[in-house]
């Protein structure tokens, strides 16, 4: 099984993506957790490259997308296939769809392309669910400014204005009427607690857990604002562009 997460940066994918691994594995899965750019030591160059301030200030953004793909073709060779081919659960943070976000609807590059570049990289693999949690391009920047304030890790990308911002959102929220099957979209603007507890459930469906799952501390009663897909469906699933 594949999950992946989506959202603006500042959405608290990070924070949601380390409590529901717990949760899994207290479940009896087996999860390994990664994340793009990165999660290979060559990934994790290439995102330096990507995301540090100073040296990537003038990137074209054509030469940002190779970047981001090349990070990925690596990340899913070395990690994420052999590992669903074992059986396990992969939870990845950002896949695919932030490149259609970011670079095909925040920078304008042409998704037709973007599509042939990323189902090379690739080779066709998509994700079995997608978690997009749903906070709005200001409230998440708010979130972001805090949490660099406070010493997460600060982005080339955070130096990007609101009207880039609002495209990325629009970008996600396109992908998603395109693909309702693939996306559950989650009400993100809660505490952590509740955000968690509507992932929990949302995931029901797709995955050997409780029906009724279990409550982070102090969480209040979970919001009927979240949609759930129907079916549970097998990984790898590929595109069928590849
Ligand atoms: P994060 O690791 O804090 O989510 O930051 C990654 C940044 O990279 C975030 O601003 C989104 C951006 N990004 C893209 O622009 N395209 C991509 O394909 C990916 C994976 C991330």
């Amino acid at each position: 099984m594949f999950i992946t997460f989506e959202g603006m940066d500042g959405s608290g994918k990070t924070t949601q993506i380390v409590q529901l691994t717990d949760y899994l594995r207290q479940n009896g899965h087996r999860v390994l957790t990664t994340r793009e750019p990165g999660g290979t030591a060559i990934g994790d160059q290439v995102r330096k490259i990507l995301l540090d301030n100073k040296e990537g200030e003038d990137m074209h953004p054509r030469a940002e997308l190779l970047l981001f793909c090349a990070s990925r073709a690596q990340l899913v060779g070395e990690v994420i296939t052999p590992y669903l081919e074992s059986g396990g659960v992969v939870i990845c943070d950002r896949f695919i769809d932030s490149t259609y976000a970011y670079q095909g609807y925040g920078h304008g590059l042409n998704l037709e392309s973007l599509r042939h570049i990323i189902t090379f990289a690739t080779g066709g693999l998509l994700p079995d669910v997608t978690l997009f949690l749903d906070i709005s391009p200001r409230k998440a920047l708010e979130r972001r400014a805090k949490a660099t304030l406070f010493g997460d890790e600060y982005n080339r990308l955070d130096d990007m204005e609101m009207p880039f911002h609002e495209r990325v959102y629009a970008g996600y929220k396109d992908l998603i009427l395109a693909q309702p099957d693939r996306f559950i979209v989650i009400d993100a603007d809660a505490t952590p607690d509740v955000v968690q507890l509507r992932i929990r459930t949302a995931l029901v469906p797709y995955l050997n857990l409780p029906t009724q799952p279990s409550e982070p501390p102090r969480a209040p009663k979970s919001s009927s604002k979240q949609k759930t897909a129907p079916m549970k469906k097998k990984s790898p699933r590929k595109d069928n562009l590849s």
